[in-house]
């Protein structure tokens, strides 16, 4: 068994690596970002009513399933895994991201996922708190304004002028998120003592999957005693 995770800020291209790597050397991938925008949609839809927001999450009322390829959310039955990227997931998540109680439910359900089987996972602290131990680390990071670029394109689906006042929206959400994420109290972004730190922000991305990939393969080589 071995486990891979990948931290960094918003926008370093985390999601994309561990979706690749996953497929092309076989292990299962969990979005962990996906878990926190799930339970955002709930405090949403609860009008950031907090009490309401933290007895829902003992009803245990979001379900999430983490195919090779994409992690689903489902809240009370229905899959909400369409709305993870609105523009109300991405303005609120980082403060239900700051509280103890969604973490916590979220670490164990992490914990709880990897099983048995080879899996990546991404996040903010995976190394550092969710799992120590995890067999390879891995550090994502780029300049900010190559990660709004980014980030920016994948909305648009195609080249669109970086000096939009869309563009600069995207930067400033990102500024935001990595300011509360990096300075809360529970689990900040931290890189581990242990993680390998890739600056994607002039790396290919065949370049940056392959530096991960032949990390496992060396693992894997040493598992087996070869
Ligand atoms: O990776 P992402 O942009 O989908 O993550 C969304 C938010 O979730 C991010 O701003 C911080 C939070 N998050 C976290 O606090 N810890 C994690 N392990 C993953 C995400």
């Amino acid at each position: 068994m071995m486990i891979v995770v990948i931290d960094g800020p918003a926008g370093a291209g985390k999601s994309s690596t561990a979706q690749a790597v996953a497929r092309r050397a076989g292990l299962d991938y969990i979005d962990s970002g996906a878990m926190y925008r799930g339970f955002t949609v709930l405090f949403n839809e609860l009008r950031h009513d907090k009490e309401a927001f933290f007895d829902a999450i003992e009803q245990e009322r979001l379900y999430f399933e983490f195919d090779r390829d994409v992690s689903r959310v489902f809240l009370d039955g229905r899959e909400i895994t369409d709305q993870l990227r609105d523009p109300e997931v991405n303005n609120q998540v980082s403060v239900v991201a700051a509280m103890p109680q969604v973490r916590e439910q979220i670490t164990r359900e992490l914990r709880k996922a990897v099983g048995n089987s080879d899996c990546i996972a991404e996040g903010r602290d995976l190394g550092t708190v969710v799992f120590p131990n995890a067999e390879l680390k891995f550090f994502l990071t780029a300049d900010l304004e190559e990660r709004a670029r980014r980030r920016h394109l994948e909305m648009a689906g195609k080249d669109e002028p970086s000096d939009s006042e869309e563009f600069q929206g995207v930067l400033e959400n990102l500024q935001q998120r990595d300011s509360i994420d990096s300075s809360r109290k529970e689990a900040p972004l931290q890189k581990a003592e242990d993680a390998i730190e890739l600056d994607t922000t002039s790396l290919s991305f065949d370049r940056q999957v392959a530096r991960i990939i032949e990390a496992i393969e060396r693992v894997r080589a040493y598992q087996s005693g070869s």
